[in-house]
């Protein structure tokens, strides 16, 4: 299968950025971890972080027609505002799993709405960067090849 990690704005500070909130493990290192796990598996994972809105739906766009068969992202703070990165997973029709490494339901009210929450497969919240591998986990689950 083909899987597609999307991480959202300020996470490629992580291990850096609010520790206690968000862990000490870098993006990178969850990337890698993604990478090798698929490839021991004979599976495809393609990763994109951004900062920018755009760039993650025109990646979106693509992975139709790159045939991904799964999406896994963390919208980070678009979660709580973006309806064009909602419609854009509604555009290409490819089932996706919301993950967050912080409770967002323990934080500021304005974290507990999520554009996307009601359109994904599932949502994972909490578990840190452990969210990510369980998503794939999930996501191979779900996949037919
Ligand atoms: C986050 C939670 C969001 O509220 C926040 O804006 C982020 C990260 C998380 O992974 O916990 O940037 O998505």
């Amino acid at each position: 299968a083909s899987i597609l990690v999307l991480h959202g704005p300020n996470l490629n500070l992580l291990g850096t950025r609010e520790p206690g909130l968000y862990g000490a493990t870098g993006l990178e290192d969850i990337n890698r971890q993604l990478t090798e796990r698929c490839r021991e598996l004979e599976h495809h994972l393609l990763c994109l972080q951004s900062n920018a809105e755009y760039e993650l739906i025109e990646r979106i766009h693509e992975a139709r027609g790159e045939g991904v068969d799964f999406i896994i992202i963390n919208p980070a703070a678009f979660t709580h505002t973006s309806v064009a990165l909602r419609d854009a997973l509604l555009a290409v029709d490819i089932p996706f799993i919301e993950v967050h490494l912080s409770n967002v339901y323990k934080r500021e009210p304005f974290r507990h709405t999520s554009y996307f929450s009601d359109i994904a497969e599932g949502v994972i919240c909490g578990l840190g960067a452990d969210g990510y591998q369980l998503a794939l986990t999930a996501a191979l689950a779900r996949c037919k090849s």
